[in-house]
């Protein structure tokens, strides 16, 4: 049976073989999932099989890999549209809309995948889920300055539905608080998870009570801006298009 890291793999490859080709603008994701899409896309230049790609990374370490590989790196400040990105998720429900920010990356993944014009989704199975929420907890990037506040505006936001913020310990490289310090992200902000113990019923509705709280940078809520999801599976490769 593939290992996890094996389904990671093939699912990263087959979105760069089925979406990326020559002359495009192309979104890198972050994560050890899209890890793999980046490995495909330095490989396909490396031996011509791409040309003339240029890519905009979603993360520091995403960006680190992709220098490393030789991959051509421009910013949103030069192109403002791209062609495609990709990307993994943390949580995926039926109607596609994601949770997103396990790693951290969740500010500059947003804005880069909302400038693609195809936003392909890379997952495990065990991304699947029958509602956002207990699946993984939801992370917000906010500023530092009375985080406590922040946190317990978060928590009173109606459409909540009286999810625990946790204040995200530890690396931001992992999906978990796990260390002493403040994790801190690329853009220097703290990360706070909310956890829930029920489906988020309104993504749309939350997302927007989320925005409007001062203190937050961005959220990982990615509703309506899937344009499919490759899943590696036991039974084999799948894709489902919004
Ligand atoms: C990083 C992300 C990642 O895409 C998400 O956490 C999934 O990561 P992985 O592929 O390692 O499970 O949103 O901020």
């Amino acid at each position: 049976m593939a290992s996890q890291d094996e389904l990671k793999k093939q699912v990263g490859y087959k979105a760069v073989d089925d979406y990326v080709k020559s002359g495009m603008v192309v979104g890198l994701g972050t994560g050890s999932t899209a890890y793999f899409a980046v490995e495909r896309v330095g490989q396909k230049l490396k031996s011509g099989e791409l040309k003339d790609i240029i890519a905009i990374p979603t993360s520091i370490r995403t960006k680190e890999q992709a220098a490393s590989l030789g991959i051509p790196l421009t910013t949103l400040d030069t192109h403002s549209k791209l062609d495609v990105a990709i990307d993994g998720a943390d949580s995926v429900d039926p109607a596609l809309n994601l949770v997103k920010g396990g790693g951290g990356a969740l500010f500059r993944e947003k804005i880069v995948e909302m400038a693609a014009e195809k936003f392909i989704v890379i997952v495990d199975e065990s991304k699947l889920c029958s509602g956002l929420g207990p699946h993984f907890p939801l992370p917000i990037e906010v500023l530092p300055f009375c985080v406590q506040h922040t946190m317990r505006c978060l928590e009173a936001l109606p459409a909540m539905q009286g999810a625990k913020a946790v204040l995200r310990m530890g690396s931001s490289e992992n999906n978990k608080s796990d260390g002493d310090e403040i994790a801190i992200s690329d853009n220097g902000c703290y990360l706070v998870d909310m956890h829930f113990t029920s489906d988020i019923q309104d993504p749309v509705a939350l997302a927007e009570q989320i925005v409007k709280t001062v203190g937050v940078v961005e959220h990982g809520l990615f509703t309506e801006m899937t344009t499919a999801v490759i899943i590696a599976g036991k039974e084999g490769i799948s894709e489902k298009l919004a």
